[in-house]
Parts: C-alpha cells; sequence; structure tokens
C-alpha cells in the first residue's frame, strides 16, 4: 500500500520505517530541509537503537524515501499519517499549528479519496478540526473530495520504539466509519498476528486512549513517588514496599519505580493537555493537578538532599553526574531530571562533571560551552576528583560501578542516588555514604 508520513520525527520516522519494513511503499515528508537532506545522505536525526538499520536497508529496497514536497506526499499515499509535533502552548496545552497546516495542505492538493490517520497525540476533537480544516481548503480550492480522518495513536517507548512498533500491545483505530477502520486493519495485519490487537473505537474514544495511557503510567511514578517521600519520613524503605505491593497483581510490578521524577516528551507535557483540556470543558482535574505537581517537586529532590549534605555550602565543588537523558537508551533529555539539577547546582555556585552514554552532544546543544559544565568520556572521568557522586538516569552500565575506585577518587564519599540502583549496605561497605530515594535514613560512613 502505499504511505505518506508527514513529520520526519520521533513517531515519524519510526512509523514509516516499519511501515516500509513489512512491503508498504513509503513517503516522509517534512518541511525541514536540513533534516530531508540528512536523511537523504543517509543520516539519522534522531538516536534510537535499531532505527538507522533500518531506514538505510528500507531506503536502498526503494520502500521508503524521503521528500520537503508536500503536493507529492498528498499525491503517494491512500494513507496521509499526520505525525508532526505537538509543542505545549504557553498554558500547558497542544500547539495545533502544524498538525492543521499538514491537514491544509491535504485539503488543498488532494485529488481522490484520502486516508487521513492522527499518529501525533493531539487532544480530544482534534479529527473534527483537521476535517474542518481539509474541507476548508478543499472550498478554497473550488474541489470536494472525499476523505476520512482516523485517530490512530501511538504508544512506542523511546528506546524501544521499534519493537513497541513491530510487536505492539493494542492498534487503537479510532474511526466513526466503518469501512475506514477495514482499511486500517489490513494495513496493521502484518503486525496484528497472534491475537487481534486491533481496536477500533470512536474517533474522541481513541483520541482519550492516549492521553488516559499516558497520565495512568506517570500518576503510578508520582503516586510512587509521593510514597517515597512518605516511606522516609516515617523510617520505612520503599524499595521493600514497592516489591510488597506489586506481587499484588491487581497493581503489578511494572512502572512502580521511585525516582528524582519522570520527564521525556510525553509524560509531562501529556498530562498537563489533559489538565488544560479537562478544564477547558469545565471540569477540574485534582489528580493530574496532583500527580505534575508531585513531579515537579520530586524534581527538586536530589538538589535538596545535596545542599543539606553539603549544609548549604555548594560554592565551588564539584558535582560528578552520572546520566544526563530523561531515560536510558535515548539521547533525549526533554524535561529531564538532570536538567533541574544542574541549573540548581550552578545557581548555587557548584561546577558539573557529566557522564551520559549518548546524550553529551545533546547537553553541548542545549547548554553550550560554559565553565562550570564539562561532558567527560566515561563513567571514571566525572569522579575524579569530584566532591560527590549523583544518579540521575537508570543506565545499565551504571548498575555496578567498582565502588571502591569511586571511593578513592571523591573528596567526599558520598553518592546521590536518584534512581536506587544499589543494595546501601554494598556501598555503604565500600566506605560510601548512600543517599538515595525514600529508603531508610542515609547511613554516613
Ligand atoms: C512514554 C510511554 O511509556 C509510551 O507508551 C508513550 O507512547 C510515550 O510516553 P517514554 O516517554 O519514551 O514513553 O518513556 P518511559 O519509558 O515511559 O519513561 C518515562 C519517564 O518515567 C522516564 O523519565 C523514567 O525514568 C520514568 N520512570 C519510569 C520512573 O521514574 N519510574 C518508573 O517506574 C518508570
Amino acid at each position: 500500500m502505499d504511505v505518506t508520513i508527514f513529520g520526519s520525527g520521533y513517531v515519524g520516522l519510526v512509523t514509516g520505517a516499519c511501515l516500509a519494513e513489512v512491503g508498504n511503499q513509503v513517503l516522509c515528508v517534512d518541511v525541514d530541509v536540513d533534516k530531508i537532506a540528512l536523511l537523504n545522505s543517509g543520516g539519522v536525526p534522531i538516536y534510537e537503537p535499531g532505527l538507522d538499520d533500518l531506514i538505510a536497508k528500507n531506503k536502498q529496497a526503494g520502500r521508503l524515501r524521503f521528500s520537503t514536497d508536500p503536493e507529492e506526499g498528498v499525491a503517494h499515499g491512500l494513507f496521509q499519517f499526520i505525525a508532526v509535533g505537538t509543542p505545549p502552548d504557553e498554558d500547558g496545552s497542544a500547539d495545533l499549528r502544524h498538525v492543521l497546516a499538514v491537514a491544509a495542505a491535504i485539503g488543498e492538493h488532494m485529488t481522490s479519496y484520502r486516508v487521513i490517520v492522527d499518529k501525533s497525540t493531539v487532544p480530544v476533537g482534534t479529527a473534527d478540526r483537521v476535517a474542518e480544516t481539509v474541507r476548508l481548503a478543499q472550498h478554497e480550492r473550488g474541489h470536494a473530495v472525499e476523505f476520512d480522518v482516523v485517530s490512530n495513536p501511538e504508544f512506542l517507548k523511546e528506546g524501544a520504539a521499534i519493537d513497541d512498533f513491530m510487536r505492539p500491545d493494542r492498534i487503537i483505530v479510532g474511526t466513526d466509519n466503518p469501512r475506514t477502520g477495514e482499511l486500517l486493519r489490513a494495513l496493521y495485519a502484518p503486525f496484528n498476528r497472534n491475537h487481534d490487537r486491533v481496536m477500533v473505537m470512536g474517533v474522541r474514544s481513541a483520541e482519550l486512549t492516549k492521553y488516559a495511557a499516558n497520565a495512568m503510567l506517570a500518576t503510578k511514578i508520582s503516586f510512587m513517588n509521593e510514597l517515597s517521600n512518605i516511606a522516609e519520613a516515617v523510617g520505612a524503605d520503599i524499595e521493600m514496599v514497592r516489591v510488597g505491593i506489586g506481587s499484588d497483581p491487581r497493581i503489578g510490578y511494572q512502572f512502580i519505580y521511585p525516582g528524582c521524577g519522570y520527564g521525556g516528551s510525553c509524560f509531562p507535557k501529556d498530562v498537563r493537555a489533559l489538565e488544560r483540556t479537562a478544564r477547558s470543558k469545565g471540569y477540574q482535574a485534582d489528580l493530574l493537578q496532583a500527580v505534575e505537581a508531585v513531579n515537579d517537586r520530586q524534581k527538586n529532590l536530589l538538589f535538596s538532599k545535596i545542599e543539606q549534605y553539603f549544609q548549604g555550602n555548594l560554592k565551588g565543588k564539584t558535582l560528578a553526574l552520572w546520566g544526563l537523558a530523561f531515560k536510558p537508551n535515548t539521547d533525549d533529555m526533554r524535561e529531564a531530571s538532570s536538567r533541574r539539577l544542574m541549573e540548581q547546582l550552578w545557581a548555587a555556585g557548584a561546577r558539573v562533571r557529566a557522564f551520559d552514554p549518548v546524550a553529551a552532544e545533546e547537553a553541548r546543544r542545549l547548554y553550550g560551552d560554559r565553565a562550570d559544565l564539562e561532558l567527560v568520556e566515561n563513567r571514571m572521568a566525572a569522579v575524579e576528583g569530584a566532591d560527590a557522586l549523583v544518579i540521575v538516569t537508570e543506565w545499565n552500565e551504571f548498575r555496578s560501578p567498582d565502588l571502591s575506585a569511586v571511593q578513592a577518587q571523591l573528596r567526599s564519599p558520598v553518592i546521590f542516588d536518584g534512581r536506587n540502583l544499589f543494595d546501601p549496605a554494598q556501598v555503604n561497605g565500600a566506605g560510601l555514604t548512600y543517599v538515595s530515594v525514600g529508603r531508610v535514613p542515609a547511613c554516613i560512613v
């Protein structure tokens, strides 16, 4: 089948590459000339394990192409995916400018039936606005061609995006037209094996499903973070509590890890956007506000623990940071907890020496050259002569360091661990004070 994907960002590229991989003819269109030039010359603008190989293979096979021309895009695909960004507005609601610009281009250029697929995470009601925009653009062109708008939200996780797309838990198809539901079902058939994962529902339900999933996961994390603060206050160990409650299958072990707050492009933005949507309909979503507020407070946690440990005296200190990305296996630093921490440390006059397996370049892009940020090549180079070590991202390669070597390097032998990677006894055994999240107060060595 012929598929056009507008937007060569995270979701667009993964969707395009995976749909090409199963034999479709895919054309990816983006207004960013540099990005398309990069893709055409063999580069990939984002870091995602396996994506570069998948793109190269499908380009080679002639199934995946890139263009900046919307007219070519509209002419190409029966399916017109909209996978452009929806950055938050000043008030936190999703900005639909890019989505509606694509809708207008489709309306302007289409000459035969098209299925327009909303893949971006968009507020409830967007499909209707897309349809209106297409109709208006057609009207201005003096033509009226039939089309349908489908909501088909994406649930992929950064770092595991290809696997998530290839083996999805569910494929949500929101449409009020059964015939369009069948077209999407056919497109997704290669990913819908063993048992039926396609769920066809009304457009608004599909749009809300995406926000509901992200808000539920964010709620689990904020709940655990809240509980970790209570655990500290009462002298309990949140890691034992986590295992204890996770054993109940109704609660489950996934997504109940306490830490220094969730980040990324989805949870913070989507929780806020859903809250704004509710408010615009006259409903005050107290729980969502609390999820957001708890996360915001949790992002201050590492700094306040560090400040407390050094009794407010951070001027001139050097903190080694392990992890800059908002989570492992990505170079994405959007809303990463590391950013809040670094900004607080700098404001207090401290220096940061950071190591991240892939996000250093992104940090350089965000912060440029500054005297109080040093980006180093490996984890031990970060601790060399530093005052203390802070762990911000739960990269696997941080899980079993040579703690004695770390101890020997630090001026104050202390680890602040925002992800609870270690057994406290083991860290203390290496002669280090261990300050983690929600566990029995730090054992000072
Ligand atoms: C998320 C959803 O998982 C995905 O389904 C949706 O489509 C987009 O948003 P992603 O943003 O890639 O995906 O990240 P995810 O792996 O979900 O992690 C989000 C954040 O939560 C990270 O900062 C992570 O460190 C944090 N987290 C996760 C916790 O603090 N505790 C947990 O138990 C799990």
